[in-house]
């Protein structure tokens, strides 16, 4: 089965076999038939953090569980929270956005994430001062070690920045099929973010902005900067910000005065913009061949067609080495390879 629709860095390449996954029963018999046969399973959401390498052996399980509920709210709930549960297979912004239009904060500044809410622990995705293990209450996973369906709390997911239990400590193990949110009908919203502030302003929304209001601002500026994937392939941010001693950034800002970085909790770590980085090594707007470095935000690496997951990887490492070269600074790839030879 062909991919290249499935991934939104449009990259080619085929399944060996894909079954779009409707219902938890038919999820676990998959499972169980995968096992038998010995084929590899690899877990498919919307493909907005993949980056295709080449044909995927063995069975693709493409997520398409569908519902959003609201379900009881737990003893520990204050006042206006209220739990939200969503399958897997639900469009992340598409959710975000109908909670808001339920009268629930918590998910505002996560609007128009790419991807499916089944993939969305697995990276922590985060945005604009928010990250999904802030609003996450627990989840519900296939466990393919015990074979049985388990409860993860929100407490038990290893959440880092863009890390989790799910993508790094044991890939593969649980495939996510219901994800709870603790939301609140008087949200407490996280608007400290610069670019935040200026779009609230520059709406005439500063002085009491709703969780709507946030939403609002954030589509916008991430309209203003970030490409399209149904006009432009990408896959988001391609690489994490760099998280170095203090001392690295304090010399790297003597040498270069205008380097973005942000003070850690704890005091010891600064995360460098990763973006200011490429873009000062020269990378942002260029193109090479099918591929390139978007030209508003050099933190995206984009697709213009034609290409493969190889040209992509090319280019990713070249921007990696005169990163180093230049800064003395590793970049980490954000999006995970599927397929291909490695
Ligand atoms: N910058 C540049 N040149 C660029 C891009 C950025 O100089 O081409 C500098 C600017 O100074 C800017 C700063 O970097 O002020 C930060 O840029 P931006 O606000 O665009 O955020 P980011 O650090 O590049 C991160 C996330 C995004 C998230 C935004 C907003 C990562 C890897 N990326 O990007 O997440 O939307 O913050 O919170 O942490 C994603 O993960 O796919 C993603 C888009």
């Amino acid at each position: 089965a062909d991919l290249s629709g499935s991934n939104t860095l449009g990259l080619p390449g085929r399944a060996e076999l894909l079954l779009r996954v409707t219902d938890e029963d038919s999820l676990a018999q998959a499972l169980a038939f995968a096992a038998g046969q010995g084929l590899a399973v690899t877990i498919l959401g919307g493909g907005s953090n993949v980056v295709l390498a080449g044909d995927v052996p063995g069975l693709v399980l493409q997520m398409a569980l569908s519902g959003v509920r609201v379900l009881q709210s737990p003893d520990d709930f204050g006042p206006g929270e209220v739990l939200v549960e969503a399958a897997a297979g639900e469009n992340w912004h598409a959710f975000t956005q109908r909670t808001l239009v339920m009268g629930l904060g918590g998910l505002e500044n996560l609007s128009l994430i790419p991807g499916t809410v089944g993939a969305a622990p697995v990276q922590n995705i985060g945005a604009y001062g928010v990250e999904l293990a802030d609003v996450m209450h627990a989840l519900t996973a296939y466990d393919r070690v015990t074979r049985q369906y388990v409860d993860i709390a929100a407490a038990d997911c290893a959440f880092g920045y863009r890390e989790s239990r799910f993508k790094s400590a044991e890939p593969g193990r649980h495939v996510i099929v219901r994800v709870r949110f603790r939301l609140s009908r008087q949200p407490a919203l996280r608007i400290g973010y610069g670019d935040i502030r200026q779009a609230l302003a520059a709406a005439g929304a500063d002085t009491a902005p709703t969780a709507q209001d946030v939403a609002t601002a954030v589509i916008a500026i991430r309209r203003s900067k970030l490409p399209d994937p149904a006009e432009l392939g990408n896959a988001g941010s391609f690489f994490k910000n760099p998280v170095v001693p203090v001392e690295q950034a304090d010399e790297l800002r003597l040498r270069f005065p205008g380097v973005v970085s942000y003070p850690q909790p704890g005091g010891l770590t600064a995360k460098l913009a990763a973006g200011w980085l490429i873009e000062q090594a020269g990378w942002k707007g260029c193109r090479l061949g099918a591929v390139g470095v978007h030209d508003r935000q050099a933190l995206v690496l984009v697709h213009h067609g034609g290409g493969s997951g190889a040209e992509l990887l090319a280019l990713a490492d070249a921007v990696r080495q005169s990163v180093r070269e230049r800064f003395g600074v590793l970049l980490e790839q954000e999006p995970v390879i599927l397929g291909g030879v490695r």
